[in-house]
């Protein structure tokens, strides 16, 4: 028997219900705030991928589903949406005549990441992306629409974390500073560490390792280390949170998984995920699309797991079961066959109808009429058949009345009947 891939999992109704609903309330929210939808292909060229997110990030490093395809070309699956977006943005030359531009994009990446409880090797996201406005006004107002998705889901056990990670003229400051800290702390550190310690200093903070983390409690922080022009941005969007009563925990470790990010990096997380605890991660990228050949336009974005998103609404989502509207009760063979082309008519007029394919008895047919919950059921015999006539019962009344069939089809949308 074949199973899914360790990591990937099948959305099985009716789970996949809930998922098409939270979908469709983020998409609606994304769409009020003026984003457009983006479909964006599943893999891209793997330098995409290497040069915007960063050779020594653990995404690119140790998690990358990469192959050659059969002209040799390197292609990886997506692991994110940021860089594909940021190509298409190139591309099809989206800066011009504005550059001021927000899309919005959902769909399956693919991280080969240990699997355990809220994380995947195939997951969801449905990620944001606003291009031209440097304002942190931009920043706030991305931070307003996300409180709002979780207002409209009734999400209510989360928190925001933010942290600023400068630009790279802090950092270039800053990188000497915790180059010296963890020069001091070498031996301690694990081999990840030391070579990040080298190649990409602020890096060491995405080490899992507890030993690690533990030598890096009294490491010099990026947004105690912040150029006037970038304190400056980060006080802003604190005070305009505060302005829009958002509120907001200050999380100086926070330097995400990605090198593109510069100033505001925030993430959504809730206590109710466990050690996956964020359900949304994003940030500032103003260098990003200059990186990848462009024209000096700032950026941000955001993207939400959907996967653990889900999981945390889950137990309070009650949806309604996608129960029949009628079944269709055919006692013999002459009725199975009208009553067949009767089911496609009721089903091409909108009404939710299902019939039993094997056609029972009487008896085994309100069971399953039952079973399915249907709220109505039409009984088709020889007799009725013979007068063109067919019975409509209610079932949970066993109210019954007696229609001429072509009644039933002619009173449109049959709302005299139910
Ligand atoms: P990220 O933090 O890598 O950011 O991913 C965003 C969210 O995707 C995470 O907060 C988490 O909920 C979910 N996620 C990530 N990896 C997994 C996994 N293996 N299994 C389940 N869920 C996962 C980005 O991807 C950036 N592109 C976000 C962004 C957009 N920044 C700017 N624009």
């Amino acid at each position: 028997m074949f199973k899914a891939p360790k990591g990937v999992r099948d959305i099985l109704p009716p789970q996949s219900k809930t998922w098409r609903s939270v979908e469709n309330t983020i998409q609606q929210v994304l769409e009020d705030f003026g984003f457009d939808e983006i479909r964006l292909p599943v893999f891209e060229s793997s330098e995409l991928f290497t040069r915007s997110i960063g050779t020594e990030t653990d995404i690119v490093a140790k998690e990358m589903y990469s192959f050659t395809d059969r002209g040799d070309r390197n292609y990886s699956l997506r692991p994110e949406g940021t860089a594909s977006a940021v190509r298409a943005y190139l591309e099809h030359q989206l800066y011009t005549p504005s550059p001021y531009r927000k899309l919005y994009y959902s769909g399956p990446m693919f991280r080969s990441e240990r699997p355990q409880a809220g994380r995947y090797r195939q997951f969801f996201q449905i990620g944001a992306e606003a291009f031209g406005v440097d304002s942190p006004y931009l920043d706030a107002e991305i931070l307003v629409m996300l409180k709002l998705i979780c207002q409209r889901l009734n999400l209510t056990e989360w928190e925001l974390q933010l942290n600023s990670v400068g630009c790279p003229v802090c950092r270039s400051n800053y990188r000497q500073k915790l180059q010296d800290y963890l020069q001091a702390q070498v031996s301690f550190l694990c081999e990840d560490c030391q070579r990040r310690s080298q190649t990409n200093p602020m890096r060491v903070f995405d080490c899992k390792s507890a030993h690690c983390q533990e030598r890096l409690a009294a490491a010099p922080r990026v947004a105690d280390n912040l150029g006037d022009e970038c304190r400056e941005h980060f006080e802003q969007v604190k005070n305009l949170l505060a302005a829009q009563g958002i509120e907001y925990k200050l999380n100086p470790n926070l330097v995400r998984g990605l090198d593109y990010y510069t100033r505001t990096a925030f993430e959504l997380v809730s206590t109710k995920l466990g050690a996956q605890n964020a359900f949304a991660g994003g940030g500032r990228y103003d260098g990003l699309v200059e990186e990848m050949g462009g024209p000096s336009i700032p950026a941000i974005g955001f993207a939400i797991g959907m996967d653990r998103l889900v999981s945390l609404l889950e137990e309070r989502l009650t949806l309604p079961e996608n129960r029949p509207l009628v079944y269709l009760i055919l006692l013999g063979e002459q009725a199975q066959c009208e009553g067949y082309n009767l089911l496609l008519k009721l089903r091409t007029a909108g009404i939710k109808c299902e019939m039993d394919y094997q056609s029972g008895g009487m008896k085994s047919q309100m069971k399953k009429a039952d079973k399915m919950q249907a709220e109505y059921c039409l009984i088709l015999g020889e007799t009725e058949l013979k007068e063109q006539n067919i019975i409509l019962r209610q079932m949970q009344s066993g109210q019954q009345q007696t229609l001429k069939i072509d009644d039933l089809l002619r009173v449109s949308p049959f709302g005299k009947y139910w």
